[in-house]
């Protein structure tokens, strides 16, 4: 069961997502948007479902860029979410027969994931990141950043971590917070750090304070409205995670339909994508501790940065999916 375990792993990591400039409902839907009918009986498993979603996504060239990269894992996420399953449950269930109601409801996801284009998590407002559930809606981009993966495994004080324990790390910040996914997750990889988290959208700080009050952990994140450091006065923190808008304008003209439904200013990085990269390298070390850290996503751009700051001794980190788009940067080197 090889692709299911894929599924389950892409699923786990996140999911699908878009959002329209205005909603579109399935009943507004083109006709030759529909689907083709269905007849009672054919489909009858989880797997029949998920290889039907498979060939439907496969046909309308529906775009994965959001947590699931391919169409099995998106499948898998949307029929478990009709199905009340967590991601880790499909193959467990993946012979199982399904419900007709099940079943319509199902065939119903697929249908509106491929005539909207919107991505899966905003069908049906949830996503996971590292297996953690977080509610999601079109205020906010889609959570997939690579730092999740990243602070599991390089921060975790084993050998590889690049800080000693984490149960020491007092303070942390996570700028451009969006949803409140890195913030909550830097919440339960350092128990007992206070986390502030900063968003120049209230829209998104309202998606983030759902997510904060659903972890139950409004005592220990706060959010903050403004741009980058400004509403944090001189604080100063053990560790900074961050990932910022870094798109540049040639890839902002060319977003796919899913990406588009995805608020532009978590995108937009302007000409080169690195304009807020650039002031939160400028500015990060005025909000460290001696000792913190400074880890930021910055997408394709590594080849920009290097050029720019040959001095600066940036530690490039791979990901399960990613390679060098994101750096460590000591306080002590910035
Ligand atoms: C790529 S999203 C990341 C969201 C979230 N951290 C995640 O990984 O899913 C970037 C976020 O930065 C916010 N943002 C854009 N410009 C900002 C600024 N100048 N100051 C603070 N936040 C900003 C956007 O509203 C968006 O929520």
């Amino acid at each position: 069961m090889a692709k299911t375990t894929k599924a389950k792993r892409a699923a786990k990591r996140g999911a699908a997502a878009a959002k329209p400039p205005a909603k579109r409902s399935a009943a507004k839907l083109a006709p030759r948007a529909r689907l083709p009918k269905v007849a009672p009986g054919e489909l009858v498993t989880l797997l029949d479902f998920l290889r039907y979603a498979v060939s439907r996504f496969a046909e309308a060239g529906v775009v994965f860029a959001h947590g699931t990269t391919d169409p099995i894992a998106e499948a898998a996420f949307l029929i478990g979410e009709a199905l009340h399953l967590h991601p880790d449950q499909f193959e467990m269930f993946a012979s199982a027969r399904v419900t007709a109601p099940e079943g319509a409801k199902i065939l119903d996801l697929i249908e509106r994931r491929v005539a909207t284009r919107l991505p899966a998590a905003y069908l049906i407002n949830k996503i996971y990141m590292r297996g953690v559930p977080f509610y999601v809606d079109e205020r906010v981009i889609v959570p997939r950043s690579f730092i999740g993966e990243l602070l599991d495994s390089h921060f975790d004080g084993g050998e590889t971590s690049l800080i000693g324990d984490p149960a020491e790390v007092e303070r942390v910040l996570d700028l451009c917070t969006g949803s409140g996914c890195l913030a909550i997750l830097a919440a339960r990889a350092f128990p007992f750090a206070a986390i502030d988290a900063v968003d120049l959208s209230k829209d998104a700080l309202a998606v983030a304070a759902r997510n904060v009050a659903d972890h139950q952990l409004g005592d220990r994140i706060t959010l903050h409205n403004g741009d980058l450091f400004a509403p944090l006065g001189d604080a100063r923190y053990d560790l900074i995670i961050t990932n910022p808008p870094y798109v540049d304008a040639e890839g902002m003209a060319n977003l796919p339909a899913e990406c588009r439904a995805e608020p532009a200013m978590a995108f937009d990085g302007g000409d080169d994508g690195l304009d807020i990269v650039r002031r939160i390298l400028a500015e990060a070390k005025d909000h460290l501790t001696e000792t913190g850290g400074l880890l930021c996503e910055i997408g394709r751009g590594r080849g920009l940065i290097d050029a720019e700051f040959p001095d600066l001794p940036l530690l490039w980190l791979d990901s399960e999916d990613s390679e060098g788009e994101v750096f460590w940067i000591a306080a002590a080197d910035l």
